[in-house]
């Protein structure tokens, strides 16, 4: 595809993201591209543009010569990677913003990138208007990066936010989230953590070279966040944040997680409010960056589509340079968390699981502890995300060195709870 070529695109989907992207493209003149079918699922459906435009039929933008760009924003993951599959085999350069696709079969994706050697973007995956990925693709090419943390799922921030700022209850603040089209058509994903976790993969890749599956990711969500924590930050004068976090350790090796986290005010995340997404990252030379834009909603995902599309007309594709150029670095879950848990019922907590405890209560209105635990047992065990108990980071997550700080396991005792 020259600069100068025309995209003549073949649209999937026409929800909340693919209404957005047909407005904002026609609001667009400096880029001559143009929407030749959109293919949807359910044809009876009253829209908004005449119906001559849809087609239900896949083959008529996937085997139309004319077709030089297939866009993807639609919601069902496994349709999604057989499309954007036939699109890369047929030829067509790709735009889609299906985070659970592109995380799931990350190591397909770049397979068949290899051998059709045709771009396949997906800007709008990871935090929508905020540019991340070619930031961390192009920007830090040498200046190596030693973490990146960030707000990357904007339902959970909005619902956090509402919750914190205007009272809201969760179940109110979630439906507002579902009604501005924050939210994914199953809010679980986003409530529980998978939407972020999808995210987290996908910028592992980009950042540092890892490719991973979702599944081998360290997380949760929101869901267990009690009226006991969102109280305890208000006496600390601190907020509840979703957080993806990859951290290189001081053994080189990668610690990478998405769990609820409080943050001060020392923390450029502690202003990030509603659908807003953030990221922080830190380099060798450049010290630290941040990073804010909407991250979700029909527009903030619009544009950064038409980014990428943008990008197609002077050829523009992801080179995975952390990946194919650095030496490969590993993930860990060999360190160590500072977290405070909340519970409706202390036998809840494994508490022989701590290496230590720092601070306890135990009153009929409130229980919770502070202690530091090891990643690995969080990993290899569920009573942390069972109904009732909530885990959320402390402000200095990681535990590096715990070995010189160990305190003997006393401290439960003194804690009165061993
Ligand atoms: N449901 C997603 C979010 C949409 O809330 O962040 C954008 O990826």
């Amino acid at each position: 595809m020259s600069p100068n070529n025309k995209l003549t695109i073949g649209l999937f989907g026409y929800g909340v993201v693919g209404k957005g992207l047909y407005s904002v493209l026609h609001n667009t003149p400096t880029l001559t591209s143009t929407i030749k079918k959109i293919c949807i699922k359910d044809i009876s459906k009253k829209r908004d543009i005449d119906s001559s435009r849809f087609t239900t039929n896949a083959a008529n933008l996937l085997q139309e010569d004319e077709i030089n760009v297939i866009v993807e924003v639609i919601d069902d993951a496994d349709a999604a990677f057989k499309i954007v599959k036939q699109a890369l085999q047929n030829g067509k350069a790709v735009v889609s913003a299906n985070k659970k696709m592109i995380a799931e079969h990350f190591e397909e994706l770049l397979e068949l990138q290899k051998k059709y050697n045709v771009p396949f973007l997906y800007e709008a995956s990871c935090c929508a208007s905020m540019p991340i990925i070619r930031n961390l693709e192009e920007y830090y090419d040498n200046d190596l990066l030693n973490s990146f943390r960030g707000i990357i799922n904007g339902s959970t921030n909005y619902i956090l936010s509402k919750m914190s700022t205007e009272k809201q209850d969760f179940k109110t603040a979630l439906l507002n989230a579902q009604a501005a089209g924050f939210a994914e058509s199953n809010p679980a994903l986003d409530i529980e953590g998978y939407d972020a976790v999808n995210k987290l993969t996908i910028l592992l890749a980009h950042s540092f070279g890892v490719v991973t599956k979702p599944s081998q990711i360290l997380f949760t969500g929101i869901q267990n966040t009690s009226e006991v924590d969102t109280q305890y930050a208000l006496e600390k004068e601190l907020k509840i944040k979703l957080v993806g976090s990859i951290k290189k350790l001081q053994n080189g090796r990668l610690a990478a997680f998405v769990l609820p986290q409080f943050v001060n005010t020392n923390d450029d995340l502690f202003f990030v409010e509603n659908e807003f997404n953030a990221a922080i990252t830190e380099s060798t030379f450049a010290d630290k960056h941040f990073f804010k834009g909407k991250g979700a909603g029909a527009y903030p995902t619009a544009s950064a589509v038409l980014s990428d599309i943008g990008a197609l007309r002077y050829n523009y594709k992801y080179e995975y340079k952390k990946l194919y150029n650095n030496d490969a670095i590993e993930l860990t879950n060999d360190y160590y968390l500072n977290v405070f848990i909340s519970t409706n019922d202390i036998s809840k907590i494994k508490k022989e699981e701590f290496e230590w405890i720092d601070a306890y209560q135990n009153t009929f209105s409130k229980c919770w502890l502070t202690g530091v635990i090891h990643a690995q047992k969080l990993i290899t065990s569920n009573w942390w995300k069972q109904q009732g108990v909530s885990l959320i980071l402390c402000e200095d997550a990681i535990v590096e060195n715990v070995d010189y700080k160990k305190i003997s396991k006393q401290s439960l005792a003194l804690a009165g709870i061993t």
